[in-house]
């Protein structure tokens, strides 16, 4: 395949629009400073990620240059039939100009009812009821929600570790305290177990005040997979106890794991599913909450309360499109079964290289969905140099292999969190060459790195001295 900067046609529109952004495309992280979120463009430019890129197709995002950079971030995932997927984009173009209608809460499409239908024929039967977000946090939100009305109970356990959203409600419930400071109070009520302890999960759902417990398949900000056996175990402690089980696959659904949800891995049937982030195949806001039908009507189901439950775009036309197109090309391209086999391939050439790189701790995930988590060389100076890198920010140690990987071989990945793990999204649509190519990086970088190169350790180091010196507050 060749990587040069596919011809993009020059979009005109009427307003002027497209050619204003291009035509200040050099301002772009001056106005984001100016009117968005500031310290975000601090740290794209302390890392090197503020790159001016201009387009973006398939696995790949091109800047001004016109230079390719292999994409294994996908915005946390949501690109995951690639950029741009030009199937995706005619389901939206001949949306756009069929003047269908849309934004009137008397009126359903149905679009709507066909994207709910084709998500429930992929989930454990008895879950056909579907509420439409634009968030993944709103459908997490809405699942509170439910759960709350349908048991009667006020309190929720999720996991440590785990994230679900920054909303209220869902922050409420997010495993790292780091998340939530400054945002107090949250919602009472809100425990958290270790991710597979199932003894502190009894003991949380003895009381018999929990409505709902919240749980990834695959935890995003770790990578953790749970022990064999655990979900399906917690599922039978909330049947018991008459918690609903909520399964969140806002990260982990439509493939990503390698089959449609995660959740068939251990063949559970959870009271709700939450899909979010890849619905759209990265073009539209969209995120679903499904529930069965009697614990939808238990919420919402008397003809006064009909609407107490809304959201203004919810169920917007081209969401909907977007999402019926994006399953089409799942199904027609066999992206669930393509994306295990190379996800199979790129573990095991992770896996390779682990044994002969000391910085590869750990490979773990399932499908496209990899963690890679690293730890320091064994030579005093490395162990050193990371201590002080780890003291300046817990996170900041996979740089040395993020910021190379990018800088040297033009290679998008990210730390999964406030850890030493890297995480891998990339596209389903992922090729085989890409995937070597990332091998053929990844243990350049790792050689680079264990030989005590410089120019990846001194930028790491500077980045870490940096942070605590911003951290300090101004000499008056
Ligand atoms: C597992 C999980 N749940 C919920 C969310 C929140 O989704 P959104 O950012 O669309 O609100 C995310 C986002 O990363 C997620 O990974």
């Amino acid at each position: 395949m060749s990587l040069d900067s596919p011809q993009i046609e020059p979009s005109v529109d009427g307003l002027g629009i497209l050619s204003d952004a291009h035509a200040r495309a050099d301002e772009t992280f001056e106005l984001a400073a100016r009117h968005l979120d500031r310290s975000l463009v601090d740290v794209l430019r302390i890392l090197g990620f503020d790159e001016d890129y201009r387009s973006a197709q398939g696995s790949h995002l091109y800047d001004a240059g016109g230079s390719p950079h292999l994409d294994f971030h996908t915005g946390e995932g949501f690109a995951s039939l690639g950029h741009n997927n030009p199937d995706v984009r005619d389901a939206l173009r001949a949306v756009l100009d069929s003047d269908l209608i849309d934004g009137v809460q008397i009126h359903y499409s149905p679009l709507a009812g066909m994207l709910a239908e084709e998500l429930c024929q992929r989930l454990p039967e008895g879950l056909e009821a579907v509420f439409f977000a634009s968030t993944g946090a709103e459908a997490v939100d809405s699942a509170m929600k439910f759960a709350r009305a349908a048991t009667r109970r006020p309190r929720f356990i999720s996991c440590e570790s785990s994230f679900h959203g920054v909303t209220f409600g869902p922050l409420s419930m997010v495993g790292d305290e780091f998340f939530k400071e400054g945002f107090g109070p949250l919602l009472p009520g809100c425990a958290r177990v270790p991710f597979g302890d199932l003894d502190a999960l009894e003991r949380e759902l003895r009381a018999r005040d929990v409505a709902a417990f919240i749980v990834e398949p695959i935890q995003g900000r770790t990578v953790a997979l749970p022990p064999e056996g655990y979900l399906r175990a917690a599922q039978e402690l909330c049947r018991r106890h008459k918690t609903m089980f909520i399964i969140d696959e806002i990260q982990t659904g439509l493939g990503r794991t390698g089959c449609w949800f995660a959740l068939e891995r251990e063949g559970l049937e959870p009271d709700f599913v939450l899909v979010g982030k890849a619905l759209s195949g990265g073009y539209m806001p969209v995120a679903a909450m499904v529930t069965t039908r009697e614990i939808y009507q238990r919420a919402v189901g008397t003809l006064e309360r009909c609407y107490v439950h809304q959201s203004t775009y919810g169920r917007n036309r081209l969401s909907m499109a977007a999402g019926l197109a994006a399953l089409r090309v799942i199904e027609r391209d066999r992206l669930v079964e393509h994306c295990a086999d190379v996800g199979e391939l790129l573990r095991a050439g992770i896996e390779q290289l682990r044994e002969r790189h000391e910085m590869i701790r750990e490979v773990r995930g399932a499908g496209l969905m990899i963690g890679i988590e690293l730890q320091p060389p064994r030579s005093m100076v490395a162990r050193l140099s990371t201590q002080a890198i780890r003291m300046a920010s817990e996170g900041l140690f996979p740089q040395l292999v993020v910021i190379p990987l990018h800088r040297d071989h033009g290679i998008i990945t990210m730390a999964a969190g406030k850890n030493d793990v890297i995480k891998l999204l990339p596209p389903l649509t992922l090729s085989e060459t890409e995937a070597a190519r990332f091998l053929d990086a990844l243990d350049a970088v790792l050689t680079d790195c264990e030989s005590g190169a410089r120019k990846n350790w001194a930028v790491v180091r500077e980045i870490a001295t940096s942070t605590i010196r911003r951290r300090q507050p101004p000499a008056r």
